[in-house]
Parts: structure tokens; C-alpha cells; sequence
């Protein structure tokens, strides 16, 4: 039997369902949706329908499925728009839903595409990458990004049930392991002292006995979050401090292109600068700004830059941050290992200075 936890959100309220294999739950999923006389498809991504291609037939028989390009590009304008058009060409009504298998990229897309296909169907989320497990299968966020900034344009749309099989992660390639595990430490520094005191002590690797129980406890963490600020509109912590260490990632992610860095490893290097901002304003240590450090770099995951970017292009990507505010760029910050704050008002000067840190020149 899965383990199942439940998100309370109303009438939005879903279960997510743990287990290393959930085959027959997502087809019992399917056969629901099929005996209720609707109709379903399957967004997913090439990767996905390579190394689990027999999974996918497996769980979906011959239903439509929409097969997007890899890789952080692929949420773009133009690919909802693709999608849009495969489910209209599909014929699905709106008693339609669809099933997002693969990671971040594919669940946000797909999620988004979901919420806005007739105005919104169902979506279910299955998760392939560790990331996706720990982060972005749960909590109703959807959405693309555009030329002006990570994920501008996008929707609240919660998951009707996300079903966490930890089996696909057999085949996850180690950098992409690696990346899922920067949202675990986010997890941790955000709501967790005792799960980052262990990934310190021992950091965890694929195949470990620890992982399910962490994958859980980081759901565990983002659906408390969820469930008391559904929509980020809390004014201190709330959703927003889910966002430790994305203020930076994402000027990152945009001003590379999103190609260089994988979504993971833009936000290890948040992480740490967030912990370096903190120290700046006096909210921790030096000795919490290197544990924070170790824990990154023991993860496989980079602490700085690797290669110097233009600080003025990243200031600039940070003002177009959807949490700027008034003009004024917010950032989630440590005011110790387990304990986040949302703070405004921070002075370039020092927002420069810790980008020099992490290997601006
Ligand atoms: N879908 C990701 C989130 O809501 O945070």
C-alpha cells in the first residue's frame, strides 16, 4: 500500500502517494477517468520517453501523448501553445484531464497548459526526477517563462493527486540526482534544522535507504507551507520562503539563457548566496555560511559561479523578479539553519557584494 499525505486546500484539497512502484494506482487513475467516460492525455518529455517508454505504455496504453523537448527551454510561450493545440486537436472536453510524467519543466508546463485549456481541467502530476518529487510536483504553481524573466507568466492550479514513485529515479542521470537534491537542502534550511543536520553528517546519494523518507518529509514541509498561504499572499514567510535561494537562481537562469546551469544548480548557488546575504545583514555566522557550503558542495552541487556573469544584468534580472515589490527586490533569508524570513529593502551595495562572492568579478 503507498504511503499517502494529504494536502488540505478545500475544495482543491489532493493526496499525494508514495511508493517505488505506483503502477497500478495511475492506472487505476486512468481506468477512473476512462469508465467516467473522459477522456485523458499525457504530456511528457523526450528523456522520459526514452528511458521509461515502457513504463509510459504500461500505464497509458495507446492514450495521446505529447512529447516536448528537454531541458529548462521547453517553458516557453511557444511550447504551451503547442501544447494547447495538441489537447484541442485531441478533441479533450472539459471534463478532459491530463497527466504531467517527467520533471519540473513538464509539470509546470503541462500544469499550465491544464489551467488554461477551456479554462482549466484536471491535471494529475507524476514525477520523474528527484526535483520534481521534492518540489515542484506539489503545490499548484504552473506556469513559463519569458524573455523577461523565470516563470512571468503562469497560474495557481493545484494537482488533482500526485503519485511519487521513487522507482523512476533508477534511471536519473547523477547531475540531475544532484540537482533535485539542492530543493531537499532549500527544504531543510527552510523548515527542517534536524534534515539538514543529516545531510551534513552524511550527505545522501541515489540509492540510499534514507531517500523515500526525505522525498516524503520535503512534501511534507512545502504541503504545511502550502496549505497556510495557498497563494503566497502571507506579508512575513508563507509560501514566499519556499523561495530561499530562487531570488538568485533565477537571475541566474536568466542571464545565462537557461542552458548553462540546471534549475538545482542555479538554486545551490542561491542557496549560498542567500546564506552569505544573511551574514552580510548580521543574521547568522561565517561558521552557518560554510556548513551551508559544505552541505551544497558535498551534494555534488557548485557553491559560486563557474564563470564570472555581468553583475549589472543580474541586478537587473532581480528587479524583475516576481517578488519585487514597490521597486524593491524581497529575499528570503537565514536567520538560522532551519529558520527562513522574507526581508525587503536590502541595499544593492550589498546585494552586489555577495555576487562578487560567489564569482562575479
Ligand atoms: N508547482 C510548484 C509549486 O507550487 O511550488
Amino acid at each position: 500500500m503507498p504511503d499517502i499525505l494529504h494536502v488540505s486546500l478545500g475544495d482543491r484539497s489532493y493526496e499525494i502517494l508514495f511508493a517505488e512502484d505506483l503502477t497500478a494506482e495511475v492506472r487505476a487513475q486512468a481506468a477512473a477517468l476512462a469508465g467516467g467516460g473522459r477522456r485523458f492525455a499525457v504530456v511528457t518529455d523526450a528523456n522520459v520517453a526514452k528511458a521509461q517508454g515502457a513504463a509510459l505504455r504500461n500505464l497509458f496504453g495507446g492514450a495521446p501523448t505529447h512529447v516536448v523537448p528537454p531541458g529548462e527551454e521547453s517553458k516557453s510561450v511557444a511550447e504551451l501553445g503547442r501544447a494547447l493545440d495538441f489537447l484541442a486537436s485531441e478533441g479533450l472536453d472539459r471534463s478532459g484531464a491530463l497527466f504531467a510524467v517527467g520533471g519540473g519543466v513538464v509539470g509546470d508546463l503541462a500544469g499550465f497548459a491544464a489551467a488554461s485549456y477551456l479554462r482549466g481541467i484536471d491535471y494529475y502530476q507524476v514525477p520523474t526526477t528527484l526535483l520534481s518529487m521534492v518540489d515542484s510536483s506539489v503545490g499548484g504553481k504552473t506556469g513559463v517563462n519569458l524573455a523577461a524573466g523565470k516563470n512571468l507568466a503562469g497560474a495557481f492550479h493545484q494537482p488533482r493527486r500526485v503519485f511519487i514513485a521513487t522507482g523512476f529515479l533508477g534511471t536519473l542521470p547523477p547531475r540531475e540526482f544532484a540537482a533535485g537534491m539542492a530543493e531537499v537542502i532549500k527544504s531543510a534550511l527552510v523548515g527542517d534544522r534536524a534534515l539538514f543536520d543529516g545531510l551534513e553528517r552524511s550527505p545522501l546519494s541515489a540509492g540510499d535507504r534514507r531517500l523515500a523518507s526525505t522525498i516524503r518529509l520535503c512534501c511534507g514541509i512545502k504541503a504545511r507551507v502550502i496549505e497556510a498561504d495557498e497563494r503566497e499572499r502571507a506579508e512575513e514567510g508563507g509560501r514566499a520562503l519556499l523561495n530561499l535561494g530562487h531570488t538568485f537562481a533565477h537571475a541566474i537562469e536568466q542571464v545565462t539563457g537557461y542552458g548553462a546551469y540546471l534549475h538545482g544548480e542555479a538554486v545551490a548557488i542561491g542557496l549560498c548566496a542567500a546564506a552569505r546575504l544573511s551574514r552580510r545583514l548580521g543574521m547568522i555566522g561565517e561558521p552557518s555560511v560554510a556548513r551551508v557550503e559544505r552541505a551544497v558542495s558535498s551534494h555534488a552541487l557548485p557553491t559560486k559561479l563557474s564563470r564570472p556573469l555581468a553583475i549589472g544584468e543580474l541586478i537587473a534580472a532581480i528587479a524583475r523578479d516576481k517578488k519585487t515589490r514597490a521597486g524593491s527586490p524581497r529575499f528570503v533569508l537565514l536567520r538560522s539553519l532551519g529558520e527562513a524570513v522574507v526581508r525587503g529593502h536590502v541595499p544593492d551595495k550589498t546585494v552586489e557584494a555577495v555576487w562578487r562572492e560567489v564569482g562575479c568579478a
